[in-house]
């Protein structure tokens, strides 16, 4: 059993210890907080608490640091946590640009640590599905790849979305998980076409993407702040398509069209909220001596970070 140190009391990190007890791979020993780590782990029933992230990452207790604070921290935390000899599960996106992305590959290569970006969705049973039909390659060439993530938040200039030094924005947050989806499905794109239009605090509150690869396919991606949208996913072929029902990105519904026969589909586990699967990844690795996950690979994270930078830079 893997046994976690939890970097920051926030939101996510709530839900990864509550998800935690749906899995036997791992258990949370450690949590670590700038300011009172108690509520949070008296509420978890964790046993080691600390009053700061430098003595989480040195107790000898923890096997691996899960990095659960906003993105302009991501880099800093993690690259304390590998040069404390601590492996890393870093939550998404996993840097503000690829260069901080990059640098953090390279700390954990330098010190032959595993690292991976905590793209859940990438581990949950329906996008299993979804890459197990690409590989038997029901769908024939892939034409089109269409992903939106589109959530409503009150206006709060001090809420972390739309918050500057919070890493505010819809594509850090939001767009990270169709940016990912069409990079899991058709890798990295040689044609970036991207439109943002700004929230009152600066960040995009919107950001609309076209994506151009080299074999002609093209993925269309959308999020935004400002309004709850279907949160679907498609991938489209010549031979079918995969339909994934909202919320795309979290424990959920998946359908097979093919041109002429019956359609099929497949379900999830509705009790599944979902991070747990990546937790267990992160034990297998660990268990096999990995030091990346091949499901998220390092070097795909710094390519969607990429071209996550290519997009920020059009006007
Ligand atoms: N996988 C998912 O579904 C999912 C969902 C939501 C968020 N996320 C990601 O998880 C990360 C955290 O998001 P969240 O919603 O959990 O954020 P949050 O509720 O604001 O919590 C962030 C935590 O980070 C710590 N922190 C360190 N420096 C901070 C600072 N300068 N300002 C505020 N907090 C700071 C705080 O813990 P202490 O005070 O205890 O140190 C805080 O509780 C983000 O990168 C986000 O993209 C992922």
């Amino acid at each position: 059993m893997v046994r976690w140190g939890i970097l920051g009391t926030g939101g996510i990190a709530r839900t990864f210890a509550s998800d935690l007890r749906l899995t036997d791979s791992g258990t949370v020993v450690a949590v670590g907080s700038r300011s009172d780590a108690d509520p949070f782990a008296d509420r978890f029933g964790i046993p080691n608490r600390h009053g700061s992230y430098e003595s989480l990452v040195s107790d000898p207790d923890v096997d691996v640091v899960y990095v659960a604070t906003p993105h302009p921290m991501h880099h800093d935390n993690a690259v304390l946590a590998l040069r404390a000899g601590k492996p890393v599960l870093v939550e998404k996106p996993f840097t503000m640009n690829a260069a901080e992305a990059r640098d953090i590959v390279a700390v954990a290569r330098e010190t032959g640590l595993f690292a991976m970006e905590a793209m859940w969705t990438r581990f949950l049973p329906h996008i299993a599905t979804v890459r197990s039909w690409l590989a038997d390659g029901l769908l024939g060439e892939i034409v089109t790849v269409t992903a939106d993530h589109g959530q409503w938040f009150a206006e709060d200039p001090d809420f972390r979305l739309f918050a500057p030094k919070l890493g505010g924005g819809a594509l850090l947050d939001l767009g990270i998980y169709p940016v990912s989806f069409a990079s899991m499905v058709l890798g990295r794109p040689n044609r970036i076409m991207a439109m943002s239009d700004p929230a009152f605090t600066g960040v995009d509150a919107q950001t609309s993407m076209l994506f151009g690869y080299p074999g002609g396919a093209h993925a269309l991606l959308t999020c935004t702040l400002r309004a709850k949208s279907p949160t679907r996913a498609a991938i489209v072929g010549t031979e079918a398509r995969i339909e994934i029902e909202g919320d795309f990105y979290a424990p959920t519904t998946v359908s097979l069209f093919t041109r002429n026969g019956a359609p099929s589909q497949v379900r999830s586990d509705p009790k599944d909220r979902g991070l747990r699967h990546e937790a267990d990844e992160v034990a297998e690795r660990l268990a096999a001596g990995d030091l990346e996950s091949p499901l998220m690979p390092l070097d795909e994270t710094i390519s969607i970070m990429e071209t996550m930078d290519e997009v920020l830079a059009q006007p």
